[in-house]
């Protein structure tokens, strides 16, 4: 979610003229755009505030570092912006602007308001501040009935500006909203606090916007929604003046809707047969993430009738003992999510799933963390994010549970965790060994070695050298002849598997954002090794 954030933004202030430099050095304005979700993240970003004040604080006293802009603009854009403001403000008098995500809209505004500021005397400087903050603050749920029907944001979507140099992969893979912020209120998490309310886009919006970015060359969307597959569009009950459909807020998930509505109505699994059939140049159609409940088997036909839609699935379980689900606000049961599970397979043999897990959450005993281990024995996911406890501001948890598993608890649950999922990630990769899969080439990857340079034995016993992308690349082989460059590329496939393979193409960069056939020679617990079949 960020990551496109930070695209919108970026395409937004490009298209108003802003020219973007590749170090803070220089800048005349720099941006940390900011996310909240655990308290690690929020770290990082007080300690670079404080490193960015001191570098404005000596810019102001003419003493600045040689290449930083004297009195830059400094702003925190995100999730922490939102949560964080006020203290932001008090404890960094440096922080020029801060904007919520769900004020991105006004960042050209925040952005000028502040250089003005800049010219002023410290006092003035103090009140024209304020001007240069966009928080949504707490109103924006109470308000949120049709009010977010008008929601600027949507501007800034549509008026995306894909730049392919810029973007993923060649330019061959993108990002699309289909709902922004959540209505579920998990009681450790943060995101209904600096996201705001549920609100779904309209399906023209999407599926014009997924059209516009294949014309640009793209093959690889994700769709991305905090609770993916509650999305649902009533037709009707959002237009704007000029006749044109506007977001609305979420509120019934799929499958409780009424017969009248359903006419009217497009659901998750209607978008995505809809994006499927009306952009065919889409090779590949992904979204994440998706919510355990509410996943109907709507969605799960049509992901299995069409061959374009990647058979992955993200779906956090958090956790594998029912009280703890409870706890947390869930609203599923262990068995209720293994029970998705197994329906997912049964529509999609070859789907390959992801999940997230939080262990050391307030009062989790030992039996309850056996509970989690015994759901991943079971699931066998392909892959999960394990998160140590961490609570967070402004949720209930913190506020009604004690944050009481100690941290080398939270710790030896954490490593247990990965160590299992380790195990069980390399016998899923392992039974893909010997099959035929389709590769989305992302990268020339690193190899093994941190050094730019590796050696490797060409199949005629030749010694080649080859550099890594973004160094000269060079051959030294003693023989012209030889002249084979022998350069390891890594994607993904359909199912979200890693494949690592080498490659003697005269120009593996032109393989990036392709997608090619491959044959998997070998596995590890997180990659798959494949051969490219040549046809
Ligand atoms: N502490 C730890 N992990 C969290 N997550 C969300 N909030 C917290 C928190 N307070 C994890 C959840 C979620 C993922 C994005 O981050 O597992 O699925
Ligand atoms: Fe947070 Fe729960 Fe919403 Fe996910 S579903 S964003 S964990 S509140």
């Amino acid at each position: 979610m960020n990551e496109l954030d930070s695209e919108l933004v970026r395409g937004h202030l490009a298209a108003l003229g802003y020219r973007f430099v590749p170090h803070a050095e220089g800048a005349d304005v720099v941006l940390y755009n900011t996310c909240s979700v655990r308290e690690q993240a929020e770290q990082k970003v007080w300690s670079r505030l404080g490193i960015m004040g001191k570098r404005k604080q000596a810019g102001a006293a003419g003493t600045a570092e040689s290449g930083w802009s004297s009195g830059f603009v400094l702003g925190v854009i995100g999730c922490m912006a939102e949560r964080e403001g006020p203290t932001m403000m008090r404890r960094f008098p440096q922080v020029d602007l801060m904007c919520g995500p769900g004020e991105l809209d006004k960042l050209p505004m925040l952005i000028d308001n502040a250089c003005r500021t800049r010219a002023l005397d410290s006092l003035e400087r103090a009140e024209a501040r304020a001007a240069s903050i966009a928080l949504q603050g707490n109103n924006h749920r109470r308000s949120s009935t049709l009010a977010a029907a008008s929601d600027n944001l949507e501007m800034l979507d549509l008026s995306r500006a894909f730049d392919p140099d810029r973007a993923e992969h060649a330019g061959r893979s993108a990002y699309v909203r289909i709902t922004r912020g959540c209505n579920k209120f998990c009681t450790y998490c943060v995101v209904p606090f600096t996201r705001g309310a549920e609100v779904h886009r309209p399906p023209q919006a999407i599926i014009d916007e997924c059209r516009r970015l294949a014309d640009a060359g793209v093959i690889e969307i994700t769709l991305l929604g905090q609770t993916v597959n509650h999305y649902h569009y009533v037709h009707g009950a959002a237009v704007g003046a000029d006749g044109m459909e506007l977001p609305q807020v979420g509120g019934r998930a799929n499958g409780q809707r009424s017969a009248v509505s359903a006419q009217r109505s497009t659901s998750f699994a209607d978008l995505l047969r809809r994006i499927h059939d009306e952009v065919p140049t889409i090779e590949r159609l992904r979204f994440v993430t998706s919510y355990p409940r509410d996943f109907g088997d709507d969605v799960l036909a049509v992901m299995r009738d069409s061959p374009r839609i990647c058979r992955y699935l993200h779906v956090p379980a958090q956790s594998g003992s029912n009280r703890i689900l409870r706890m947390m606000n869930r609203g599923y049961s262990v068995q209720e999510y293994l029970d998705f599970i197994e329906r997912a397979r049964a529509f999609l043999p070859d789907v390959c799933i992801a999940g997230d897990f939080i262990v050391g959450f307030p009062t989790e005993t030992d039996d309850d963390f056996a509970q989690t281990c015994e759901l991943l024995e079971r699931v066998r996911l392909k892959n999960s994010f394990i998160f140590k406890y961490s609570p967070r501001p402004g949720t209930t948890a913190i506020e009604r549970f004690e944050d009481d598993v100690p941290d080398d608890v939270k710790r030896r649950r954490n490593n247990a965790l990965l160590a299992l999922q380790g195990r069980i990630s390399a016998e899923v990769h392992r039974e893909w060994e010997g099959r035929e899969v389709d590769v989305f080439v992302e990268r020339i990857s690193r190899t093994s070695g941190s050094s730019d340079r590796r050696t490797s034995r060409a199949p005629h016993g030749v010694e080649l050298r080859w550099e890594r992308k973004g160094t000269a690349r060079s051959m030294r082989a003693s023989h012209a002849s030889a002249e084979v460059q022998e350069v390891q590329l890594s994607g993904r496939t359909s199912g979200d598997l890693i494949v690592v393979f080498s490659s003697t193409d005269q120009n593996p960069e032109g393989l990036v954002g392709r997608i090619v056939r491959a044959r998997v020679v070998g596995s590890a617990p997180l990659i798959l090794r494949g051969e490219v079949i040549h046809k």
